[in-house]
């Protein structure tokens, strides 16, 4: 008899847990009409639909250069947010919808692209530019081998104002510039530091124009820690190479390195937990996605919104260990957390490393 009362409690507690905000949630997955996905809260269903038009018409399933712009804009979106100033949103899609505005700025120079990819899948589907580019920065990121599964929560209605020019970091700015505006935004100089593990998947198109499509690391077609490793190498003078602005002297052919980079590599706020990634991919992982998570929804009412997490892909996992890169050895080292040594690494095998450019789509190198 009291056996059966607490399975019948149970079983109250159990509907109860799955009964979310915006209707039941079945503990059995249901098909979602039109596709050949199931979900457990057929609301969700429709961002199925979406999931595929992106990952055919703009993502491609891969880690290449539209997933990286799809998980750019979600950080140029979201931190035109401030505690203390009047202006910006947050995660609500100004940069989309006021993007004659806000696609002007200097900081925001090469997000045109995948901003008007956004808007039309947005369109079509009849969703808000803040969700579009928060759940396209997602399943960016889970095309990403070793990538953490982010969070996505949908909801955020359309924005009603443009950010101001400013709010986002720019690679020739101080250290103490960079962590006042992120502190403005709410974030610690921690969690900006597992924000920009994002650099791990990423290249740059505009820093260089001669150069297009010249990775922070030497895998960007992966979710690894390499680049927590590559930013704390010595630069190299390579003969005929110039630097422009708020780039520095890379350590490998064909890498670039972020003047901010390098800064926050070795700055005492940021340099140990920096160095904390590099041999615990579980800890970057959770970090970032935590952080992710905060961005996602700056400005917005979580109470509002409805988690469709379960949409996003599974990554892969990975299938590298942190090295050094090949022709590198522990003597190119810069140290810079006064308190732990930088981890010992092995190097790859090989010739030296060169850094293949990561190919653009529209087959123009821009
Ligand atoms: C200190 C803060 C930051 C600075 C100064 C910075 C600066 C830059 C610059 C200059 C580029 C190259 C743009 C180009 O020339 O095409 C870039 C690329 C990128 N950034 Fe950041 N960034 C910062 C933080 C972040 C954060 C927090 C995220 C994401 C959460 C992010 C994601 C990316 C990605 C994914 C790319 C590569 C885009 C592509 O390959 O198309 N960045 N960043």
């Amino acid at each position: 008899m009291v056996i059966k009362s607490l399975l019948g409690l149970l079983v109250v507690v159990f509907t109860l847990f799955l009964t979310s905000q915006a209707g039941v949630v079945s503990y059995r997955k249901t098909q979602c009409a039109g596709t050949v996905h199931k979900a457990f809260n057929p609301a969700c269903c429709k961002w199925f639909r979406v999931l595929d038009d992106l990952q055919t018409n703009v993502l491609h399933s891969t880690c290449g250069d539209a997933s990286h712009s799809a998980l750019r804009i979600v950080f140029h979106d979201a931190i035109g947010f401030s505690k203390t100033k009047k202006f910006g949103d947050g995660a609500d899609g100004s940069i989309i919808m006021f993007g004659e505005t806000e696609l002007e700025f200097a900081a925001n120079n090469g997000i045109d692209e995948i901003a008007g990819d956004l808007k039309r899948v947005a369109d079509t589907h009849g969703k808000s530019y803040g969700d579009i580019i928060q759940f396209a920065g997602a399943v960016g990121v889970a095309n990403c081998a070793g990538a953490p599964r982010l969070k996505f929560l949908a909801g955020r209605p359309n924005a009603t104002r443009p950010a101001s020019e400013g709010t986002v970091p720019e690679a020739f700015q101080s250290v103490d510039t960079i962590l006042a505006r992120m502190h403005d935004a709410g974030f610690s100089p921690d969690e900006l530091v597992a924000l920009l593990a994002s650099h791990t998947m990423a290249a740059a198109d505009k820093v260089d124009i001669t150069i297009p499509g010249t990775p922070f690391d030497s895998t960007p077609d992966s979710f690894d820690s390499q680049f927590f490793i590559e930013t704390r190498l010595k630069g190299v003078a390579f003969p005929g190479k110039g630097h422009k602005r708020g780039e520095v002297a890379s350590p490998l052919v064909g890498e670039m390195r972020l003047q901010s980079d390098f800064a926050l590599a070795r700055d005492h706020r940021t340099a140990c937990t920096w160095q904390s990634f590099i041999k615990n991919q579980t800890l970057m992982n959770q970090c970032f996605s935590y952080a992710m998570e905060k961005l996602s929804v700056l400005g917005q009412n979580t109470k509002h919104l409805l988690d469709c997490s379960e949409v996003i892909p599974h990554p892969e996992s990975l299938k590298t260990i942190p090295h050094l890169p090949a022709g590198k050895t522990m003597a190119d080292v810069e140290q810079a957390c006064a308190a732990t040594p930088f981890p010992k690494l092995p190097t790859a095998i090989g010739p030296a490393t060169i850094v293949k450019p990561v190919e653009s789509c529209d087959g123009d190198g821009n």
